[in-house]
């Protein structure tokens, strides 16, 4: 049985400073994704660590921790068929001078000290980061499409 995935994304603190924030959301929107849990936060120093577990004693780690601190980011959960690998591949690889042409990277950053963007790069990796971010309760995963909508409203007459 095919079945929806969902993952963690973030419009890292350089984009939102850049105001990117709407281009890179509607990236996602108009792939089809759904938005279910979107907020702009401050990440703690828990929340930073605990996110960037992996890459702990990794030279760049200092400046990563640094990085994602240094100013407010967009925190949001997308769901969709496939959607782990599918934002990744719309993100791009992780230096923007080597992300294709067209990938969010590639069309907005520079540098992949300043990548504009994160996503989960498994399920796992989603499920994870997801509980480091948002409680479930901020989470709106049963959202109608317009038809639906249209339904209902045409039907209550
Ligand atoms: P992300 O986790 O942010 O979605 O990026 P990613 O999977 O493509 O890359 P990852 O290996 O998880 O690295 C996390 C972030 O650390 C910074 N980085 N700097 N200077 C370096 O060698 C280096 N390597 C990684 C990037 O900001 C990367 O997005
Ligand atoms: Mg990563």
């Amino acid at each position: 049985m095919h079945t929806e995935e969902r993952t963690f994304i973030a419009v890292k603190p350089d984009a939102v400073q850049r105001g990117l924030i709407g281009e890179i959301v509607k990236r996602f929107e108009t792939k089809g994704y759904k938005v279910i849990g979107l907020k702009m936060i401050r990440v703690s120093d828990e929340q930073a660590k605990a996110h960037y577990a992996e890459h702990e004693g990794k030279p760049f780690y200092p400046r990563l921790i640094r990085y994602i601190q240094s100013g407010p980011i967009v925190a949001m959960v997308i769901q969709g068929y496939g959607v782990v690998a599918g934002a990744r591949h719309m993100m791009g690889c992780t230096d923007p001078n080597k992300a294709d042409m067209g990938t969010i990277r590639a069309d907005f950053a520079q540098v992949m000290e300043y990548n504009v963007v994160h996503g989960s790069d498994s399920p796992e990796s989603a499920e994870r980061e997801i509980a480091i971010y948002f409680n479930e309760n901020e989470l709106f995963p049963e959202g109608k499409c317009m038809s639906e909508l249209v339904i209902e409203s045409l039907d209550a007459d």
